[in-house]
């Protein structure tokens, strides 16, 4: 079966469990074709503002909800190898995200935004079944080829259950994750900030270059072979413990980060960890940053930026 299926079928899957048992999917568990981020939960606008945008070219960076991504191509990057352990995002970032940004002007992209994406839990109270099947067929001839095809069969499914089901529940409330306010990513995504920021993002994102691949981030060693200006992991490293086990160490890492790092070109810079603060959200912190570690002095190659709100840092690698 074509990957596409697979994940029509999963994202079909997903949308019964919540429509007809009242069973929404586990938001921790990325591996496989998962609910996906709506939107980033960093402050991207002021950890970008460390590095200079002047010759960087080529970037590679987690799909996660393309704010990043977006952000990224919205200071001047034009080509972008995305990855991200959950087959959905592909669809969510490469598929309607960018379509929404080709086709709705700041504003609309605004409106729309917090009209499909703002929701209050549960209780569909910005937009109705029909409306939202509306706006999002309207994306479609926006989108590539098989992006188009999954989100028609997406759209279609979703509009069948619901009105036999006769619900009205965001299909991005069950298909996505979402922290509850979309200002968040307008102040804090270099794209969305201002108007200037987004139109610029507009007239690079035509001629942007972006791929995909399906991967967990300790296994892109063996799977690139491209260089880059810029490397951002967003807190993807939080989720490695499948393969580095328990509570690992800066040891168990240490090679990867080399093998990463030797991917950078000259004058590159690295994002390699985004680090929350205690109050912002409560998930797992990269054990590196451990009291021990810090005093071993195994970081002192990297700098820590602090970012501004909640206490979060940025460990950072300038090539
Ligand atoms: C770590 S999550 C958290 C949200 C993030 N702070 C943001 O602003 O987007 C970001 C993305 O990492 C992906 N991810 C999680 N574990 C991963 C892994 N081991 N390898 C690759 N991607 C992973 C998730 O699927 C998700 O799309």
């Amino acid at each position: 079966m074509e990957k596409v299926d697979t994940a029509i079928l999963k994202t079909k899957a997903i949308i019964y469990g919540a429509v007809a048992l009242g069973c929404f999917e586990n938001v921790f568990n990325f591996k496989g074709y998962k609910r996906f981020y709506l939107y980033s939960n960093e402050n991207i606008d002021d950890y970008l503002s460390f590095t200079s945008f002047d010759n960087k070219d080529t970037a590679l960076s987690v799909t996660a909800s393309g704010d990043q991504v977006f952000s990224l191509i919205s200071q001047g990057i034009k080509k972008i190898d995305t990855f991200d352990i959950n087959g959905l995002t592909e669809y969510y970032v490469l598929g309607l995200k960018r379509a929404m940004i080709i086709k709705y002007n700041y504003q609309e992209f605004l409106d729309i935004s917090y009209k499909i994406f703002d929701y209050n839990y549960s209780s569909n109270e910005n937009v109705s079944l029909e409306e939202l099947t509306s706006i999002l067929t309207d994306l479609l001839s926006f989108m590539d080829k098989k992006e188009r095809y999954y989100w028609q069969n997406i759209i279609s499914y979703n509009y069948k259950l619901q009105s036999m089901e006769n619900t009205n529940y965001n299909l991005f409330d069950i298909i996505g994750i979402f922290f509850g306010n979309f200002n968040f990513p307008v102040t804090r995504s270099s794209y969305l900030k201002t108007e200037e920021d987004y139109n610029r993002l507009r007239s690079n994102i035509i001629n942007a270059e972006l791929t995909y691949q399906n991967t967990h981030v300790l296994d892109l060693p063996t799977k690139l072979n491209s260089k880059y200006d810029l490397i951002l992991f967003s807190n993807v490293l939080d989720y490695c413990d499948d393969k580095l086990g328990y509570c690992w160490l800066y040891k168990d890492i240490e090679p990867f980060f080399k093998e990463m790092e030797s991917l950078l070109r000259e004058n590159g810079v690295f994002f390699m960890h985004y680090l929350f603060g205690k109050q912002c959200v409560n998930v797992s912190s990269l054990p590196i940053f451990t009291s021990s570690l810090v005093e071993e002095n195994d970081l002192k190659d990297y700098e820590i930026l602090n970012i501004k709100d909640c206490n979060d840092k940025m460990l950072l690698k300038r090539g």
